[in-house]
C-alpha cells in the first residue's frame, strides 16, 4: 500500500470545512478525552486511585467499583463543536454521542471514536510478542484484519495499535506489547498490521484506522523502568529503533502516537526533531499524531513546560496534533491563537490532519453502527477461533525437550499451577474486549482434547506453594504438567520488574515435581522473557506460550500432544540471569568481545551467553542445514542453502538470514537479520531454500539521517536461530 493521503475531491472538502469552523471548533477538532468518572463511589474517585495503586483493593474489585460509576459523556460539549474524539467502548454510547456531534452540532462533523484493540477485540489473540514468534506475516495481518471487523461492529474506527517499539531489555512490562527486538521483524510485523486494520482502502465498513505507537524508543527506557528517561544517538534510533515506524508509514498508517519518554532531553510529546522533522518532513506523514494519555500535562512534571498553558504551545508548536485527556488545548489553544501566542496556521494544520483522517475513514458518510452490527459478534464465528487457534499454536517455541514430549494420550497427565486453570489469565495484558465465555484455559484444553489429566492448583505467581497438593495430583501420573509464570497484569504498561526468575514460589513447585522422579514438562505463561537458567539445567521439558489469547488451551493441548509440531521461533533474546538485561542479538561490536579473559566485555558472575538466543525454537524433529552459497547480482545478493527435516515429525522451519557489515564509518550490530523464509519439510525431505537481500538494504544512518552503503566485507549467515548459523564472506561495491 502507499503513504496515507486525501483523495482530491475530499482534500477540497476538508478546506471548505475548514474555513467554516471558528476557532473554538477547531480546537475541538484536536480533544480527545475519555468519559469522566464523576462519583457514585463513598470516596473521592482520587482516593480511590490511590487506595488501588497502594493495593488496598484489587483490580478486579477497582474494576467492579467502575462499573457502577456514574460517567460524564460531555454531551454539551459535543454539541458546541469542542470534542473530537472519543475513547469508548460501548457502542450504544458511541451512536449516542455520534448523533448529537453529526446532528446537533453546528458543523456536524462526527467524532473519531478509538480503543486499545491491541491483540485482537473479543477474539483474542497472542500478545504480540508472542505473536511475533510465528515470524508470519499473513497470520499478522489476518488476527489484525479480524479486531478491525470486531472493533468496527462496536463503532471503534481508530485503534491504538500496532505498539511497534522495539523492545530489548525484559525488564520493561511493555514488552509483551511489542513484536520484540528486531528491526527487520517488526518492520514485517507493522507494515502486516496496517494491512490488515486498515484494509487496501481506507474507509471500508469493516476496517480501522492504525496508530502506530509510541514514538519513539520507548522501548529503550533506562534500566527497563518504564516512563523512564531514553538517551541515544541519532543513528542507533534510525538504524534500531524507527525502521517499523518507517515502514508502516510507507504502507498508509493514518495515524502515530507519541511516546511517554524524552528523547535526548525533551519529551517526545513536545519534540520538533521527531515530530516534524523525522516523521512529518522525512517521511512525508500525512496522517495526524495523537499525544499519549495525559502526557501534554506531563510536560510540566518533566520540567519542560511551566504549566498546562506553556505545555499547549510546546506541543502543538511541536507538530502534536491532538491532546489525549491532558485539556491543555481545550484550556488554552483558543485563546493562544487569539492573541497570536499560536499562529492560526499551526492551529490550521493540525486540524487539516485530523479532518483528513475523519473524511478518508468514510465517518461523514457512515458515522453509525446498526442495532445488527452491534450484536454481530455476540457469538464469536468459527473462522475467528479458527485463526486464534492457528496463530497460538504457531506462537508456541519448544525451548528445551529431552524426549519427554509429545506426550501420548495414554499418558496420565498430573496438571499442576494456578495459571493453568485461570481462563482470563490466557488474554494477556491489554485485551480489553476479552470475554470469559470465550476463553480456554490449559485444562479446559487437555480436558478437550481427552487427555486424562488430574488437575490441583498447588502454587501460582502470587500464591503459596502446597506440597500435599501436587503429591495427590502426582500420585498416579506418569507425567507432570507444570504451568508457571506471570500474571497478566505482571506486564503489559506500569508493569515493570527487576528480577526475572519465576515469581513466588514457583520455582519450589518445579523442584518438588523433579524430586517425583516422574518427566516434568514445564509450560511457561507470561508476558516477557523470564530468566530461566535454573529451569533449563534441571527441567526435560520446556514450552514457552507466553499469553495465547482465547484459544490458548487448545493450542497448548495440540502441542503437547504433538497434533501440531512447534515452529515457533523466539522474538526476543531470554538472558541467563537478569542482571544481563538489557539483552539482545544486535548490538554493536565492542573492541574486546565476551571471551574467556578478564578483560573483556562481561560479568564476573554471569555466563558470558543469553540462555536462549533471538530467533530460537525447537521443533519435534531436527533440520540440518548444508550447501550454503552465495551469489551477487547487480541489485541484490542470493543465499542459497539446503534444510533437511533428519527426524520423524513433518514440521516448518523459519529459515532465517543475517549479515554482518564488517568494517563501517560507524560500529556496527555485530549481526542483523535481512530475511527469512518458512519452509515445510516432511521427515526426510530437503529443500533448497532461496533469500534475496537488495544490495540498498545493506547500508545505515549516520547520525545526521544520511543513508550510506559503504563497500567493503559482509559476511552472511544462515541457520534456525541468529545463533547457530553457517557463514559465507563477500565483498561488495555499491
Ligand atoms: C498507553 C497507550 C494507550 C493509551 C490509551 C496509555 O496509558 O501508554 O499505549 O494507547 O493509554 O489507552
Amino acid at each position: 500500500m502507499a503513504k496515507f493521503t486525501l483523495r482530491e475531491e475530499q482534500a477540497l472538502k476538508v478546506e471548505e470545512l475548514l474555513k467554516k469552523m471558528t476557532v473554538a471548533e477547531k480546537v475541538g477538532q484536536l480533544h480527545q478525552l475519555s468519559p469522566s468518572i464523576v462519583g457514585g463511589f463513598d470516596v473521592s474517585f482520587e482516593e480511590l486511585i490511590e487506595m488501588l495503586t497502594e493495593g488496598r483493593i484489587t483490580n478486579e474489585e477497582f474494576g467492579q467499583m467502575m462499573e457502577g460509576a456514574e460517567r460524564d459523556f460531555h454531551e454539551e460539549e459535543i454539541r458546541e463543536g469542542r470534542i473530537g474524539s472519543f475513547l469508548l467502548d460501548d457502542p450504544e454510547k458511541a451512536n449516542e454521542l455520534q448523533r448529537i456531534a453529526v446532528e446537533e452540532s453546528r458543523l456536524g462533523i462526527p467524532l473519531l471514536i478509538g480503543f486499545d484493540v491491541i491483540h485482537g477485540f473479543q477474539t483474542v489473540f497472542p500478545i504480540p510478542l508472542g505473536e511475533a514468534c510465528t515470524w508470519n506475516q499473513e497470520l499478522f495481518e489476518a488476527s489484525a484484519s479480524i479486531a478491525a471487523k470486531e472493533a468496527s461492529s462496536h463503532n471503534i474506527r481508530w485503534t491504538f495499535a500496532p505498539m511497534v517499539d522495539i523492545a530489548r531489555d525484559a525488564r520493561w512490562g511493555r514488552i509483551s506489547e511489542s513484536p520484540g527486538e528486531d528491526p527487520y521483524l517488526a518492520g514485517v510485523y507493522s507494515r502486516a498490521k496496517v494491512r490488515g486494520f486498515q484494509g487496501k482502502e481506507p474507509g471500508g465498513q469493516e476496517h480501522i484506522a492504525a496508530c502506530l505507537k509510541h514514538f519513539a524508543a520507548y522501548g529503550a527506557v533506562e534500566s527497563g523502568q518504564d516512563y523512564n528517561t531514553v538517551s541515544m544517538a541519532h543513528s542507533m534510533l534510525h538504524n534500531g529503533y524507527l525502521p517499523p515506524v518507517k515502514a508502516a508509514v510507507e504502507e498508509g498508517a493514518m495515524t502515530v502516537m507519541a511516546a511517554f519518554n524524552d528523547y535526548n532531553g525533551v519529551p517526545c510529546t513536545v519534540n520538533p526533531y521527531l515530530l516534524r522533522k523525522v516523521l512529518k518532513k522525512d517521511y512525508g506523514f500525512e496522517g495526524f499524531v495523537v499525544s499519549d494519555a495525559t502526557a501534554i500535562k506531563e510536560c510540566v512534571a518533566h520540567g519542560i513546560a511551566a504549566d498546562l498553558a506553556d505545555a499547549s504551545k510546546k506541543a502543538i508548536e511541536a507538530g502534536m496534533d491532538m491532546d489525549m485527556n491532558s485539556h491543555a488545548y481545550h484550556n488554552h489553544l483558543e485563546t493562544q491563537v487569539e492573541d497570536k501566542t499560536v499562529s492560526i496556521e499551526t492551529l490550521n494544520e493540525a486540524v487539516r490532519r485530523v479532518l483528513s483522517v475523519k473524511m478518508a475513514l468514510g465517518l461523514f458518510e457512515r458515522p453509525y453502527v446498526s442495532e445488527e452490527e452491534m450484536k454481530r459478534y455476540e457469538e464469536l464465528p468459527k473462522e475467528h477461533k479458527e485463526a486464534a487457534l492457528e496463530t497460538a499454536k504457531r506462537s508456541i517455541v519448544l525451548l528445551k525437550n529431552e524426549q519427554v514430549l509429545p506426550l501420548r494420550k495414554d499418558q496420565k497427565i498430573a496438571l499442576v499451577g494456578e495459571l493453568a486453570d485461570m481462563p482470563m489469565e490466557v488474554l494477556g495484558a491489554w485485551s480489553l474486549g476479552g470475554r470469559e465465555k470465550d476463553c480456554v484455559s490449559i485444562y479446559q484444553g487437555l480436558k478437550d482434547a481427552g487427555a486424562s489429566v488430574t488437575y490441583q492448583t498447588c502454587c501460582g505467581p502470587e500464591s503459596d506453594f502446597c506440597k500435599e497438593a501436587l503429591m495427590e495430583a502426582a500420585e498416579d501420573a506418569d507425567v507432570i504438567v507444570a504451568v508457571v509464570g506471570e500474571t497478566s497484569a505482571m506486564s503489559g504498561e506500569a508493569a515493570s520488574r527487576s528480577d526475572l526468575t519465576l515469581p513466588g514460589q514457583q520455582q519450589e513447585l518445579l523442584k518438588e515435581a523433579l524430586a517425583t522422579g516422574k518427566p516434568v514438562v514445564a509450560v511457561l505463561m507470561n508476558g516477557r522473557p523470564l530468566a530461566l537458567a535454573w529451569e533449563q539445567e534441571h527441567v526435560p521439558a520446556i514450552l514457552e506460550c507466553w499469553q495465547l489469547g482465547i484459544e490458548m488451551g487448545h493450542a497448548v493441548a495440540d502441542v503437547l500432544f504433538g497434533a501440531y509440531n512447534p515452529s515457533g521461533k523466539l522474538s526476543c533474546t531470554f538472558p541467563a540471569v537478569t542482571g544481563q538485561c538489557p539483552r539482545y542479538y544486535n548490538h554493536p561490536s565492542t573492541g574486546r568481545p565476551a571471551g574467556k579473559s578478564k578483560f573483556t566485555s562481561r560479568y564476573l558472575d554471569a555466563p558470558l551467553a543469553p540462555l536462549y538466543p533471538f530467533g530460537y525454537g525447537l521443533s519435534y524433529t531436527e533440520y540440518r542445514y548444508e550447501g550454503f552459497q552465495l551469489k551477487e547480482t547487480e541489485t541484490a545478493v542470493l543465499a542459497q542453502v539446503t534444510v533437511r527435516n533428519e527426524g520423524s515429525y513433518g514440521g516448518e522451519e523459519t529459515v532465517q538470514l543475517y549479515v554482518r557489515d564488517v568494517t563501517g564509518s560507524l560500529v556496527r550490530p555485530v549481526k542483523e537479520l535481512k530475511g527469512f523464509q518458512k519452509v515445510r519439510l516432511s521427515p526426510g525431505e530437503a529443500k533448497k531454500v532461496l533469500l534475496s537481500v537488495e544490495k540498498k538494504d545493506l547500508g545505515f544512518y549516520n547520525d545526521e539521517m544520511e543513508y550510506l552503503l559503504e563497500d567493503g566485507e559482509f559476511i552472511f549467515y544462515v541457520g534456525g536461530n541468529s545463533r547457530d548459523c553457517m557463514e559465507q564472506e563477500i565483498s561488495l561495491k555499491f
